[in-house]
């Protein structure tokens, strides 16, 4: 994610304010030695993206804990081809752990995510702490390939594994004066080391209105490419919104509170002006310092290839277009 500074109100990605300055200084002086021209820069990107996705050595292992997973192919993303999961589990946002896409792959190995409890509370007839192994147990996990778009450009297409929330929600049995559904995630000094910081006001909060929660799309995910979720990818659970921005998504997650007030999440109080509550990922509704027409889609970005057209709610405007119907999705960004 790209936000403004705080020093001038002038705009550039926050990393380079925060990032160590000697990695710092080697990347720039690898940037100066490759940019020379357009085609140096698109290298230099693609070099470096590559040099990221080489961190990425261990893999968590097999879904031993997970109920077979029975794949179920949503969202018409058959004929892309399925991102590699070097690139997955290599270039990431997880700002709990460095706000550069190769520093979560670096440094999340110090998350713990066992025991893990996940608080659900608000308004609920049926509150409950739900330990991971009762949240794996609740429901059969499917694989889904579904694309994540992220709002800075990029979107890879990745097999997730978990269930809908809406079998979880279900369970719980809300009250028919919950709205909508605040999603906090962990935040843990010790162990996640950007928390420190002021990059964000932690925990990192994400919302959903109500039937975007129940939505059928929406999964509340535990793997990936058959295996356990990385850490830098949301370990021990994290939800996928596939038709809104990335960010929506949030990783390791630690409550779920069901409320009559729209959540102020994360990235609404950080810059309210660029990252409303329903990010729905829309290539008619620009971002305010870049549009969001075409994307660029991770591990096809060689020299020459070109940018795709974003699609309207990330492709899956047959089945969430009628969620919004009469909403002006540019006062609704
Ligand atoms: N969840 C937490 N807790 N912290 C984060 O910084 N970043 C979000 C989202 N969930 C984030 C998070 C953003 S900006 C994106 S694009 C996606 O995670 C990235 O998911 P991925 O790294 O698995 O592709």
């Amino acid at each position: 994610m790209l936000i403004k500074s705080r020093n001038n109100g002038f705009i550039h990605p926050v990393a380079s304010e925060i990032t160590p300055q000697g990695i710092y200084t080697q990347r720039r002086e690898l940037i100066r030695l490759m940019a020379t021209g357009a085609a140096g820069a698109a290298l230099a990107t693609w070099a470096m993206r590559d040099a990221q996705a080489q961190t990425v050595t261990a893999r968590p292992g097999k879904l031993t804990a997970l109920t077979a997973a029975k794949s179920m192919v949503s969202g018409a993303t058959t004929v892309e081809k399925i991102t590699e999961y070097k690139d997955a589990a290599g270039y990431n946002n997880f700002y709990e752990f460095g706000t550069d896409k190769s520093d979560p792959a670096r440094n999340a190995h110090t998350l713990q995510t066992s025991p893990w409890t996940v608080a659900v509370e608000g308004l609920v007839k049926k509150p409950a702490n739900y330990t991971l192994e009762d949240l794996l147990k609740l429901s059969p996990q499917e694989e889904r390939i579904y694309r994540l778009r992220c709002v800075e450009g990029w979107s890879m297409v990745i097999p997730w594994v978990g269930y809908s929330l809406s079998e979880l929600i279900k369970k719980v049995e809300p009250l028919s004066s919950a709205k909508y559904v605040e999603f906090v995630t962990l935040a843990d000094r010790k162990t996640m080391p950007y928390v420190s910081t002021h990059v964000l006001n932690w925990p990192y909060v994400e919302g959903l209105r109500m039937d975007e929660a129940m939505h059928p799309l929406t999964l509340l995910t535990f793997g990936m490419y058959g295996e356990i979720l990385p850490k830098q990818n949301g370990a021990p659970l994290r939800l996928v919104v596939p038709w809104k921005y990335g960010f929506k998504s949030g990783k390791s997650l630690v409550k779920i509170r069901f409320t009559d007030k729209e959540p102020m999440t994360a990235w609404h109080q950080a810059a309210p002006q660029e990252y409303g509550f329903y990010s729905n990922v829309n290539p008619n509704v620009d971002h305010p310092r870049w549009s969001q027409a075409r994307e660029r889609r991770i591990g096809e970005d060689g020299l020459f290839s070109q940018k795709r057209k974003t699609l309207m709610f990330n492709g899956y405007e047959a089945q969430v277009g009628q969620l919004y119907a009469g909403m002006d999705l540019k006062k609704y960004y």
